[in-house]
């Protein structure tokens, strides 16, 4: 019998290639107004070059982004009857990586079936383009319906308010640390505090104080003065269903941004472009099932989440690329009570990758948890 296979660990919860991503999952890899007719876009991927089009029922298609014949990037080519036509000699691939044609042979031949392209599943939903990046024979992708919040299979439940995608410059892991659920009251302190009043520094910076609560999502950091009293700081909700992580890569983080404003959630997902560079993928979901409350979460949305949003954005840019390298700062780190979330969630990632890789089984999503939480 042969002995288990073993992966080395680069540090704690860090197998080796795990800082290249996670494979064999759905990544919502564009948005749908990212990719239009007609026009291939290059695109890079848990560090793999991609080139994405839409054949001609506008259905997203996505191979590798190299011409299997003498190496070309496809995605400067044209789209030919819904094929991609590599620029440079003329051959073109349909959305399953087949050579469909070789321009000065007259009927399909041998050479057709040498030159096929590797495809990832494909498919359009909730203004995503998603892929299922991986291995699609060893394991069979799930239907992306299944893996998926709700609010994206609910249109008229929900309203989704997609933010532009962002690129981080640090590895995923690291970007994944930084949501934890208690560094926001002092990271985000201004730029996210409720009221005018906290604002303005109704409990000075140096006397406040953070209590740490464990939630039904986990845990949280709740903002207190000297005397333990909560800070209006906002942003707290109880009673949340659902999971704050799930793999491959997705936090969500339920806030209410004000008094008496509509709550949201906040769905984040940061994947690997490359190693070095981390895709930040995020919406807010609102429910409301009517023209009038429609018309009250836009608001919301506009005056005061998306504003604060792009602050908060920043600041959490800022402070996962100022931990530099992904393993220093592993080796570096002492984790402390709170971060009990922190070392779950990795171990969850790392769990995935090695089953992926000596056990041969993928971790699924669990689709209940996938409820959203407001
Ligand atoms: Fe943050």
């Amino acid at each position: 019998m042969n002995a288990p296979m073993t992966i080395p660990e680069l540090a704690s919860n860090i197998p080796q290639g795990l800082p290249a991503g996670l494979r064999n999952y759905w990544y919502p890899i564009l948005q749908s107004e990212e990719l239009a007719a007609e026009k291939p876009v290059g695109i890079r991927i848990l560090g793999e070059a991609l080139a994405v089009w839409r054949d001609s029922n506008g259905k997203p298609c996505v191979v590798k982004d190299r011409c299997p014949h003498r190496s070309m990037k496809l995605s400067v080519g044209r789209v030919l009857d819904g094929d991609l036509q590599c620029i440079l000699h003329g051959l073109r691939f349909d959305g399953k990586g087949t050579c469909t044609l070789i321009p000065w042979e007259k009927e399909r031949c041998a050479a057709h079936d040498r030159v096929g392209v590797t495809a990832y599943p494909a498919q359009e939903l909730g203004g995503y383009i998603w892929a299922y990046i991986g291995d699609a024979k060893k394991f069979p992708p799930p239907p992306l319906e299944s893996e998926v919040p709700e609010e994206l299979l609910k249109p008229d439940e929900f309203v989704c308010f997609r933010l532009k995608t962002q690129y981080w410059k640090a590895n995923w892991l690291l970007s994944i640390d930084g949501s934890d659920g208690f560094h926001a009251i002092t990271l985000h302190t201004v730029s996210q505090s409720a009221s005018d009043i906290d604002r303005q520094g109704g409990v000075p910076l140096k006397d406040r104080r953070v209590q740490i609560v464990h939630t039904n999502h986990g845990v949280r950091g709740v903002s207190v003065d000297l005397e333990g009293k909560p800070i209006g700081h906002g942003h707290f909700t109880t009673d949340v269903r659902g999971e704050r992580f799930v793999l491959p890569c997705l936090t969500t983080n339920p806030i209410s941004p004000a008094p008496g404003a509509a709550s949201y959630a906040s769905r984040l997902w940061q994947f690997p472009s490359d190693e070095n560079t981390t895709m930040i993928v995020r919406y807010l979901a609102f429910r409301a099932g009517n023209e009038t409350e429609r018309a009250k979460v836009k608001a919301t949305f506009d005056t005061v989440a998306a504003n604060r949003l792009e602050k908060v954005g920043d600041e959490d840019a800022w402070a996962v690329e100022a931990q530099g390298d992904l393993l220093e700062a592993r080796r570096t780190e002492n984790l402390l009570g709170p971060d009990e979330d922190v070392v779950k969630v990795r171990r969850m990632i790392a769990r995935a990758f090695v089953n992926q890789v000596t056990a041969g089984s993928r971790d699924g999503i669990s689709a209940g948890a996938l409820d959203c939480p407001v």
